[in-house]
Protein backbone atom coordinates (compact mmCIF):
# COMPACT_ATOMS: atom_id res chain seq x y z
CA UNK A 1 0.00 0.00 0.00
CA UNK A 2 1.40 3.62 -0.69
CA UNK A 3 0.66 6.14 1.99
CA UNK A 4 0.80 10.10 0.94
CA UNK A 5 0.54 13.06 2.85
CA UNK A 6 -2.79 14.10 2.45
CA UNK A 7 -3.14 16.58 -0.34
CA UNK A 8 -5.84 18.83 0.54
CA UNK A 9 -3.29 20.28 3.46
CA UNK A 10 -0.55 21.03 0.67
CA UNK A 11 0.53 23.98 -1.23
CA UNK A 12 2.13 21.63 -4.11
CA UNK A 13 0.56 18.43 -4.24
CA UNK A 14 2.15 15.43 -5.80
CA UNK A 15 0.20 13.75 -9.00
CA UNK A 16 -1.57 10.94 -7.09
CA UNK A 17 -3.26 10.03 -10.45
CA UNK A 18 -0.05 8.35 -10.99
CA UNK A 19 0.81 7.55 -7.23
CA UNK A 20 -1.52 4.72 -6.70
CA UNK A 21 -3.72 4.05 -3.90
CA UNK A 22 -3.27 6.55 -0.84
CA UNK A 23 -5.13 4.96 2.18
CA UNK A 24 -3.26 3.11 4.61
CA UNK A 25 -3.64 -0.95 5.32
CA UNK A 26 -5.68 -1.53 9.15
CA UNK A 27 -2.86 -3.79 10.07
CA UNK A 28 -0.30 -1.95 8.78
CA UNK A 29 3.23 -0.05 9.83
CA UNK A 30 3.07 1.34 13.48
CA UNK A 31 5.52 3.68 14.22
CA UNK A 32 5.06 3.64 18.23
CA UNK A 33 6.06 0.09 18.21
CA UNK A 34 9.12 1.04 15.71
CA UNK A 35 12.47 0.11 16.93
CA UNK A 36 14.96 1.13 14.76
CA UNK A 37 15.25 2.87 11.63
CA UNK A 38 17.83 1.96 9.04
CA UNK A 39 18.54 5.17 7.02
CA UNK A 40 20.32 5.75 3.33
CA UNK A 41 21.03 8.76 1.54
CA UNK A 42 23.28 11.61 1.26
CA UNK A 43 24.89 14.56 3.69
CA UNK A 44 20.87 15.54 4.15
CA UNK A 45 20.72 12.61 5.85
CA UNK A 46 24.40 11.49 6.85
CA UNK A 47 25.19 11.21 10.70
CA UNK A 48 29.04 10.98 12.28
CA UNK A 49 30.33 7.75 13.22
CA UNK A 50 32.82 7.09 15.54
CA UNK A 51 34.19 4.63 13.20
CA UNK A 52 33.13 6.57 10.17
CA UNK A 53 34.90 8.65 7.41
CA UNK A 54 34.99 11.73 8.79
CA UNK A 55 32.72 14.65 7.48
CA UNK A 56 31.21 12.08 5.10
CA UNK A 57 29.76 8.95 7.44
CA UNK A 58 28.57 7.10 10.43
CA UNK A 59 30.78 3.46 9.22
CA UNK A 60 33.39 3.18 6.40
CA UNK A 61 33.64 4.70 3.23
CA UNK A 62 34.17 3.12 -0.67
CA UNK A 63 37.48 1.94 0.52
CA UNK A 64 37.09 0.27 3.09
CA UNK A 65 33.65 -1.15 2.75
CA UNK A 66 33.94 -4.25 4.85
CA UNK A 67 33.07 -4.63 8.53
CA UNK A 68 32.44 -6.60 11.25
CA UNK A 69 29.56 -6.69 13.70
CA UNK A 70 31.92 -5.66 16.46
CA UNK A 71 32.39 -2.84 14.96
CA UNK A 72 28.95 -1.54 13.77
CA UNK A 73 27.88 -2.81 17.40
CA UNK A 74 30.01 -0.25 19.13
CA UNK A 75 29.82 2.26 16.70
CA UNK A 76 29.00 5.45 18.03
CA UNK A 77 26.55 8.39 16.82
CA UNK A 78 28.42 12.19 17.02
CA UNK A 79 26.96 14.88 17.36
CA UNK A 80 28.59 18.15 17.67
CA UNK A 81 28.88 21.34 15.21
CA UNK A 82 30.62 19.43 12.71
CA UNK A 83 28.76 16.16 12.67
CA UNK A 84 25.89 17.02 10.32
CA UNK A 85 25.96 18.76 7.04
CA UNK A 86 23.46 21.24 9.30
CA UNK A 87 25.63 22.08 12.31
CA UNK A 88 23.36 19.87 14.79
CA UNK A 89 21.24 17.57 14.81
CA UNK A 90 18.99 16.36 11.21
CA UNK A 91 15.79 15.12 10.21
CA UNK A 92 16.99 11.45 11.30
CA UNK A 93 18.20 11.89 14.40
CA UNK A 94 15.28 14.19 15.37
CA UNK A 95 12.64 11.89 13.97
CA UNK A 96 14.68 8.91 15.91
CA UNK A 97 15.43 11.00 18.45
CA UNK A 98 18.67 9.17 18.76
CA UNK A 99 22.42 10.93 18.78
CA UNK A 100 20.62 14.37 19.05
CA UNK A 101 22.74 15.50 22.24
CA UNK A 102 26.39 16.59 22.21
CA UNK A 103 29.07 13.79 22.28
CA UNK A 104 28.71 10.35 21.42
CA UNK A 105 25.40 8.24 21.36
CA UNK A 106 25.22 4.49 20.86
CA UNK A 107 22.27 3.27 18.32
CA UNK A 108 21.64 0.25 21.05
CA UNK A 109 21.33 2.90 23.87
CA UNK A 110 18.20 4.77 22.00
CA UNK A 111 14.38 3.68 22.14
CA UNK A 112 14.30 3.60 18.01
CA UNK A 113 18.15 2.80 17.19
CA UNK A 114 18.78 4.89 14.24
CA UNK A 115 21.46 2.63 11.97
CA UNK A 116 22.60 5.83 9.15
CA UNK A 117 24.09 4.20 6.02
CA UNK A 118 23.81 7.37 4.21
CA UNK A 119 27.05 8.89 2.50
CA UNK A 120 27.55 12.76 1.96
CA UNK A 121 27.67 13.73 -1.07
CA UNK A 122 26.40 10.15 -2.39
CA UNK A 123 24.30 9.84 -5.80
CA UNK A 124 21.81 7.05 -6.43
CA UNK A 125 24.37 5.10 -8.96
CA UNK A 126 27.98 5.95 -10.79
CA UNK A 127 26.31 4.49 -13.60
CA UNK A 128 24.49 8.02 -14.13
CA UNK A 129 26.51 10.52 -12.34
CA UNK A 130 30.46 10.49 -11.06
CA UNK A 131 31.87 9.56 -7.55
CA UNK A 132 32.15 13.21 -5.51
CA UNK A 133 35.31 12.20 -4.13
CA UNK A 134 36.69 8.53 -5.18
CA UNK A 135 35.84 7.22 -1.48
CA UNK A 136 32.07 8.23 -1.83
CA UNK A 137 29.57 5.17 -1.44
CA UNK A 138 27.02 5.93 -4.17
CA UNK A 139 23.75 4.55 -2.43
CA UNK A 140 23.45 1.18 -4.83
CA UNK A 141 27.01 0.62 -2.98
CA UNK A 142 25.20 1.75 0.67
CA UNK A 143 22.78 -0.84 0.24
CA UNK A 144 25.59 -3.58 -1.18
CA UNK A 145 27.36 -2.80 1.87
CA UNK A 146 24.64 -3.21 4.29
CA UNK A 147 23.53 -6.53 2.12
CA UNK A 148 26.98 -8.08 2.76
CA UNK A 149 28.12 -6.14 6.60
CA UNK A 150 24.99 -4.29 8.05
CA UNK A 151 22.69 -6.67 7.89
CA UNK A 152 24.49 -9.74 9.18
CA UNK A 153 25.06 -7.72 12.09
CA UNK A 154 21.88 -6.51 12.75
CA UNK A 155 19.45 -9.13 12.13
CA UNK A 156 20.08 -10.57 15.50
CA UNK A 157 19.71 -7.19 17.40
CA UNK A 158 16.78 -5.72 15.37
CA UNK A 159 13.57 -7.27 14.31
CA UNK A 160 13.08 -6.66 10.62
CA UNK A 161 8.93 -5.98 11.23
CA UNK A 162 9.89 -3.54 13.87
CA UNK A 163 12.34 -1.42 11.66
CA UNK A 164 11.60 1.33 9.33
CA UNK A 165 13.78 2.11 6.22
CA UNK A 166 14.09 5.48 5.23
CA UNK A 167 15.48 6.59 1.91
CA UNK A 168 16.15 10.07 1.19
CA UNK A 169 18.13 10.39 -2.03
CA UNK A 170 18.71 12.73 -5.29
CA UNK A 171 19.70 15.85 -4.51
CA UNK A 172 23.35 15.32 -5.72
CA UNK A 173 22.06 13.24 -8.75
CA UNK A 174 19.69 16.26 -9.87
CA UNK A 175 22.15 19.04 -9.03
CA UNK A 176 24.83 16.92 -10.47
CA UNK A 177 22.75 16.36 -13.82
CA UNK A 178 21.02 19.09 -13.88
CA UNK A 179 22.83 20.35 -17.41
CA UNK A 180 23.33 17.04 -18.93
CA UNK A 181 21.99 17.12 -22.16
CA UNK A 182 19.07 14.14 -22.01
CA UNK A 183 15.46 13.61 -22.09
CA UNK A 184 15.28 14.71 -18.41
CA UNK A 185 12.16 12.39 -17.33
CA UNK A 186 13.35 9.60 -19.46
CA UNK A 187 16.81 10.14 -17.44
CA UNK A 188 15.19 10.24 -14.16
CA UNK A 189 13.11 7.23 -14.57
CA UNK A 190 17.01 5.62 -15.59
CA UNK A 191 17.83 7.01 -11.75
CA UNK A 192 15.20 5.58 -9.94
CA UNK A 193 14.97 2.31 -11.60
CA UNK A 194 18.27 1.99 -10.13
CA UNK A 195 17.00 3.01 -6.71
CA UNK A 196 14.44 0.34 -6.56
CA UNK A 197 16.38 -2.27 -7.81
CA UNK A 198 18.25 -1.60 -4.52
CA UNK A 199 14.85 -1.63 -2.34
CA UNK A 200 14.28 -4.35 -3.86
CA UNK A 201 17.32 -5.95 -2.66
CA UNK A 202 16.16 -4.32 1.13
CA UNK A 203 12.84 -6.52 0.68
CA UNK A 204 14.86 -9.46 -0.48
CA UNK A 205 16.57 -9.62 3.12
CA UNK A 206 13.26 -9.01 4.51
CA UNK A 207 12.48 -5.58 5.54
CA UNK A 208 8.82 -4.30 4.86
CA UNK A 209 8.32 -0.84 6.03
CA UNK A 210 9.59 1.83 3.75
CA UNK A 211 9.79 5.73 4.25
CA UNK A 212 10.81 7.43 0.92
CA UNK A 213 11.01 11.54 0.90
CA UNK A 214 11.01 13.35 -1.86
CA UNK A 215 13.50 16.29 -3.31
CA UNK A 216 13.19 18.99 -1.75
CA UNK A 217 12.18 22.55 -3.93
CA UNK A 218 16.08 22.71 -4.95
CA UNK A 219 15.41 25.28 -7.39
CA UNK A 220 14.63 27.75 -4.38
CA UNK A 221 17.98 26.93 -2.59
CA UNK A 222 19.59 30.94 -2.38
CA UNK A 223 22.08 30.39 -5.41
CA UNK A 224 18.91 29.79 -7.55
CA UNK A 225 17.36 32.27 -5.84
CA UNK A 226 19.27 34.76 -7.58
CA UNK A 227 19.44 33.29 -10.98
CA UNK A 228 17.15 34.26 -13.86
CA UNK A 229 17.01 30.09 -15.00
CA UNK A 230 17.77 28.44 -11.72
CA UNK A 231 19.56 24.92 -11.81
CA UNK A 232 18.02 22.43 -11.35
CA UNK A 233 14.80 24.10 -12.31
CA UNK A 234 11.26 23.90 -10.67
CA UNK A 235 10.30 21.66 -13.73
CA UNK A 236 12.91 19.41 -13.37
CA UNK A 237 12.19 18.71 -9.73
CA UNK A 238 9.04 18.01 -10.19
CA UNK A 239 9.87 15.65 -12.90
CA UNK A 240 12.10 13.63 -10.65
CA UNK A 241 9.00 13.33 -7.93
CA UNK A 242 6.74 12.24 -10.44
CA UNK A 243 9.21 9.38 -11.11
CA UNK A 244 9.93 8.47 -7.55
CA UNK A 245 6.14 8.46 -7.04
CA UNK A 246 5.47 6.50 -9.69
CA UNK A 247 8.17 3.76 -8.78
CA UNK A 248 7.10 3.55 -5.17
CA UNK A 249 3.58 3.09 -6.31
CA UNK A 250 4.81 0.27 -8.46
CA UNK A 251 6.92 -1.15 -5.78
CA UNK A 252 3.64 -1.02 -3.56
CA UNK A 253 1.37 -2.80 -6.21
CA UNK A 254 4.32 -5.28 -6.70
CA UNK A 255 4.85 -6.12 -3.06
CA UNK A 256 1.42 -6.37 -1.37
CA UNK A 257 2.96 -7.13 2.26
CA UNK A 258 5.04 -3.90 1.66
CA UNK A 259 3.77 -0.41 3.59
CA UNK A 260 5.73 2.14 1.36
CA UNK A 261 5.27 5.66 2.38
CA UNK A 262 6.27 8.91 0.54
CA UNK A 263 6.72 12.21 2.44
CA UNK A 264 5.86 14.98 0.39
CA UNK A 265 9.06 16.59 2.06
CA UNK A 266 9.08 19.41 -1.53
CA UNK A 267 5.17 20.31 -0.20
CA UNK A 268 6.22 20.80 3.24
CA UNK A 269 9.75 22.59 2.76
CA UNK A 270 8.16 24.64 0.14
CA UNK A 271 5.33 25.20 2.75
CA UNK A 272 7.55 26.22 5.01
CA UNK A 273 9.88 28.88 2.41
CA UNK A 274 6.70 30.74 1.67
CA UNK A 275 5.35 31.06 5.70
CA UNK A 276 8.52 31.18 7.45
CA UNK A 277 7.54 33.39 10.23
CA UNK A 278 5.32 30.56 11.42
CA UNK A 279 8.37 28.46 11.81
CA UNK A 280 10.30 31.65 13.84
CA UNK A 281 12.57 31.59 10.02
CA UNK A 282 12.94 35.09 9.28
CA UNK A 283 15.72 34.68 6.18
CA UNK A 284 14.68 32.60 3.40
CA UNK A 285 16.78 34.04 0.74
CA UNK A 286 20.38 33.98 1.97
CA UNK A 287 22.37 31.62 4.09
CA UNK A 288 25.15 32.70 6.72
CA UNK A 289 28.30 33.26 5.41
CA UNK A 290 30.12 32.15 8.87
CA UNK A 291 28.28 28.96 9.37
CA UNK A 292 30.76 26.58 9.58
CA UNK A 293 32.58 29.06 12.15
CA UNK A 294 33.45 27.61 15.56
CA UNK A 295 31.81 30.41 17.35
CA UNK A 296 29.14 30.93 14.90
CA UNK A 297 26.14 30.38 17.71
CA UNK A 298 27.23 33.34 19.88
CA UNK A 299 29.40 35.70 17.27
CA UNK A 300 26.86 34.98 14.37
CA UNK A 301 26.46 39.62 13.62
CA UNK A 302 30.24 39.38 13.29
CA UNK A 303 30.17 37.32 10.29
CA UNK A 304 27.42 39.72 8.71
CA UNK A 305 24.40 37.94 9.74
CA UNK A 306 21.75 39.81 11.87
CA UNK A 307 20.38 36.29 13.14
CA UNK A 308 20.49 33.17 14.71
CA UNK A 309 21.14 30.51 12.30
CA UNK A 310 17.82 28.79 13.13
CA UNK A 311 16.16 31.49 12.34
CA UNK A 312 17.30 31.11 8.55
CA UNK A 313 15.94 28.66 6.25
CA UNK A 314 19.70 27.71 4.40
CA UNK A 315 22.27 26.61 6.23
CA UNK A 316 24.42 26.79 3.03
CA UNK A 317 23.84 26.81 -0.29
CA UNK A 318 22.67 23.71 -0.39
CA UNK A 319 21.66 22.01 3.08
CA UNK A 320 18.77 23.25 5.52
CA UNK A 321 19.53 24.47 8.79
CA UNK A 322 19.24 22.13 11.72
CA UNK A 323 16.53 23.65 13.09
CA UNK A 324 14.49 23.37 9.51
CA UNK A 325 15.10 20.05 9.72
CA UNK A 326 13.53 19.71 13.27
CA UNK A 327 10.19 21.02 12.03
CA UNK A 328 10.55 18.37 9.11
CA UNK A 329 11.00 15.22 11.52
CA UNK A 330 8.28 16.54 13.57
CA UNK A 331 5.31 16.71 10.68
CA UNK A 332 7.39 13.20 9.51
CA UNK A 333 6.38 11.86 13.06
CA UNK A 334 2.65 13.42 13.44
CA UNK A 335 2.23 11.99 9.74
CA UNK A 336 3.71 8.29 10.37
CA UNK A 337 1.65 8.44 13.42
CA UNK A 338 -1.69 9.45 11.49
C1 LIG B 1 35.63 18.21 8.46
O1 LIG B 1 34.96 19.46 8.31
C2 LIG B 1 35.47 20.46 9.16
C3 LIG B 1 34.57 21.67 9.07
O2 LIG B 1 34.22 21.96 7.77
C4 LIG B 1 36.93 20.76 8.78
O3 LIG B 1 37.44 21.72 9.64
C5 LIG B 1 37.73 19.46 8.90
O4 LIG B 1 39.04 19.67 8.45
C6 LIG B 1 37.10 18.35 8.09
N1 LIG B 1 37.79 17.10 8.35
C7 LIG B 1 38.31 16.36 7.38
C8 LIG B 1 39.02 15.11 7.79
O5 LIG B 1 38.20 16.66 6.20
C1 LIG C 1 33.24 16.46 16.54
O1 LIG C 1 33.56 15.16 16.97
C2 LIG C 1 34.56 14.52 16.18
C3 LIG C 1 34.69 13.09 16.64
O2 LIG C 1 34.73 12.99 18.02
C4 LIG C 1 35.85 15.31 16.30
O3 LIG C 1 36.85 14.71 15.50
C5 LIG C 1 35.60 16.74 15.85
O4 LIG C 1 36.76 17.50 16.02
C6 LIG C 1 34.46 17.35 16.64
N1 LIG C 1 34.16 18.67 16.10
C7 LIG C 1 33.88 19.69 16.90
C8 LIG C 1 33.54 20.97 16.22
O5 LIG C 1 33.91 19.61 18.12
C1 LIG D 1 41.62 9.27 -4.32
O1 LIG D 1 41.71 10.63 -4.72
C2 LIG D 1 42.79 11.31 -4.09
C3 LIG D 1 42.74 12.79 -4.44
O2 LIG D 1 41.62 13.18 -5.09
C4 LIG D 1 44.10 10.71 -4.52
O3 LIG D 1 45.17 11.39 -3.88
C5 LIG D 1 44.12 9.26 -4.12
O4 LIG D 1 45.30 8.64 -4.61
C6 LIG D 1 42.91 8.52 -4.70
N1 LIG D 1 42.91 7.18 -4.13
C7 LIG D 1 42.79 6.09 -4.87
C8 LIG D 1 42.93 4.78 -4.16
O5 LIG D 1 42.55 6.13 -6.05
C1 LIG E 1 13.67 23.42 -16.88
O1 LIG E 1 14.74 22.77 -17.55
C2 LIG E 1 14.32 21.79 -18.50
C3 LIG E 1 15.57 21.09 -19.00
O2 LIG E 1 16.50 21.99 -19.47
C4 LIG E 1 13.49 22.46 -19.58
O3 LIG E 1 13.05 21.49 -20.50
C5 LIG E 1 12.30 23.14 -18.93
O4 LIG E 1 11.57 23.84 -19.90
C6 LIG E 1 12.77 24.11 -17.87
N1 LIG E 1 11.60 24.62 -17.17
C7 LIG E 1 11.49 25.90 -16.86
C8 LIG E 1 10.25 26.30 -16.13
O5 LIG E 1 12.34 26.70 -17.16
C1 LIG F 1 19.58 37.12 5.18
O1 LIG F 1 20.91 36.70 5.39
C2 LIG F 1 21.89 37.44 4.70
C3 LIG F 1 23.22 36.77 4.97
O2 LIG F 1 23.46 36.68 6.34
C4 LIG F 1 21.85 38.89 5.17
O3 LIG F 1 22.78 39.64 4.44
C5 LIG F 1 20.45 39.45 4.95
O4 LIG F 1 20.38 40.73 5.48
C6 LIG F 1 19.42 38.58 5.64
N1 LIG F 1 18.09 39.02 5.34
C7 LIG F 1 17.14 39.08 6.25
C8 LIG F 1 15.78 39.51 5.78
O5 LIG F 1 17.35 38.80 7.43
C1 LIG G 1 25.31 21.94 -7.95
O1 LIG G 1 26.11 21.78 -9.11
C2 LIG G 1 26.84 22.93 -9.43
C3 LIG G 1 27.50 22.76 -10.81
O2 LIG G 1 27.58 21.43 -11.21
C4 LIG G 1 27.85 23.20 -8.32
O3 LIG G 1 28.61 24.36 -8.60
C5 LIG G 1 27.09 23.41 -7.00
O4 LIG G 1 27.98 23.55 -5.92
C6 LIG G 1 26.18 22.25 -6.72
N1 LIG G 1 25.31 22.60 -5.62
C7 LIG G 1 25.18 21.84 -4.57
C8 LIG G 1 24.23 22.34 -3.55
O5 LIG G 1 25.77 20.79 -4.42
Amino acid sequence: MLLQAACVLLTACLPLATAGPVSRPKAGFDWSSTKALIAFGDSYTYVQGTHGHQNFSFIGDQFNLAYTSETLLTNKIVQNQTATAEGGPNWVEFLTKCGIKEGLTSPQSCKKQLWDFAFAGADISTEYTPLHHNFTVSLVDQVNQFKQYGHPALKHTIKSQLTLIAIWIGINDINDSAQYAVDFPTFYKSITDALFDSVEDLYGLGYKNYLFMNLPPLDRTPGNQAKSSPSPNATQVEWYNSALAEHAAAFAGKHKDAEVMLFDAHARLGAILDEPAKYGIVNTTNFCPGYDQPDIAVNYENYGCPTPLDKYFWFNSGHMTSHVHQVLAEEVEDWLRR
